[in-house]
């Protein structure tokens, strides 16, 4: 039997990068996948690349995870669609780089509500149903949760909330058996990290510590570690946060 027979998974995120590769890794494994994200056409490209995969053919859903409405709608009808909620795996975030002094409130709401509020709206619609299953969330932090970082201090303020909200809800829960964790990855060679725009005027002193001597990760890499953390296999991991970062955070 494969690790996520029988399993409804619900990701967001999953029209790029990390939440594609996410995707086709848990349908190749047997997953039923209900994938979300703003955009249709990159949904549709990985339902077809998970499909090839010869799983579980995959549900798909536009939903902005920054309005609540929308997270309790797509959890709604996946429930509907397959009749319970096994993982929630918050994958979708946005990143940008700006001197603090350039941070509009445009750019401020947007960032935490896309990386911060849309992993809280996922998780209060999600975990009705998966305390009913003996589920588990995987939420997506970054080794900018654990490390002050010049330039990119919104996003900072986002992935340490996804630290903490990872571990509030473990303590919440403590008494059930529901499993709340994260992954911290580094560097991930996908869209987000291609399209990163670094300010002219910055001082790459500052940011020499967190670009690593390693290179980047894959998305498959980062899924991996998923996988892992959303399967039974990890029945005794509770509450904490996995870095996948080539050593950023070691030293
Ligand atoms: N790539 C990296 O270097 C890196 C490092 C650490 C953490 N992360 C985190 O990994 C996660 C995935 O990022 P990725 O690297 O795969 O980037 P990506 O840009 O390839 O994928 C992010 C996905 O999130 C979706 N998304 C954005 N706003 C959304 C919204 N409001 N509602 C629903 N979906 C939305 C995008 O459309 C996109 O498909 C993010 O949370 C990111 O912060 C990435």
């Amino acid at each position: 039997m494969a690790r996520f027979d029988g399993k409804v998974v619900l990701l967001t995120g999953a029209a790029s990068g990390i939440g594609r590769a996410t995707t086709v890794r848990l349908v190749s494994e047997g997953a039923q996948v209900f994938a979300v994200d703003v955009n249709g056409p990159g949904l549709d490209e990985t339902a077809a690349l998970a499909t090839a995969s010869g799983g579980p053919a995959v549900t798909t859903k536009i939903v902005d995870v920054s309005q609540r409405a929308e997270c309790q709608a797509a959890v709604a009808d996946c429930v509907a669609a397959f009749g319970r909620l096994d993982v929630l795996g918050n994958i979708a975030g946005i990143a940008r780089a700006d001197n603090v002094v350039d941070v509009t409130q445009e750019h401020w709401d947007r960032m935490i509500g896309v990386n911060v509020s849309g992993c809280f709206w996922m998780a209060q619609a999600a975990i009705p149903h998966l305390l009913e299953t003996t589920g588990n969330i995987v939420n997506i932090a970054s080794n900018a949760g654990f490390m002050g970082q010049a330039y990119t201090v919104p996003y900072c303020v986002t992935k340490g909330a996804v630290i903490q909200l990872t571990r509030a809800l473990a303590m919440e829960y403590i008494k059930t058996k529901l499993r709340v964790n994260a992954i911290a990855p580094g560097g991930v060679n996908t869209s987000l990290a291609q399209n990163f725009h670094i300010p002219a005027d910055v001082d790459f002193e500052l940011m020499a510590r967190y670009t690593g001597f390693r290179s980047m990760a894959e998305a498959e890499d980062i899924a991996s570690m998923f996988a892992y953390l959303a399967s039974d296999e990890a029945r005794s991991v509770h509450g904490s946060i996995h870095s996948v970062d080539n050593g950023i955070t070691a030293g």
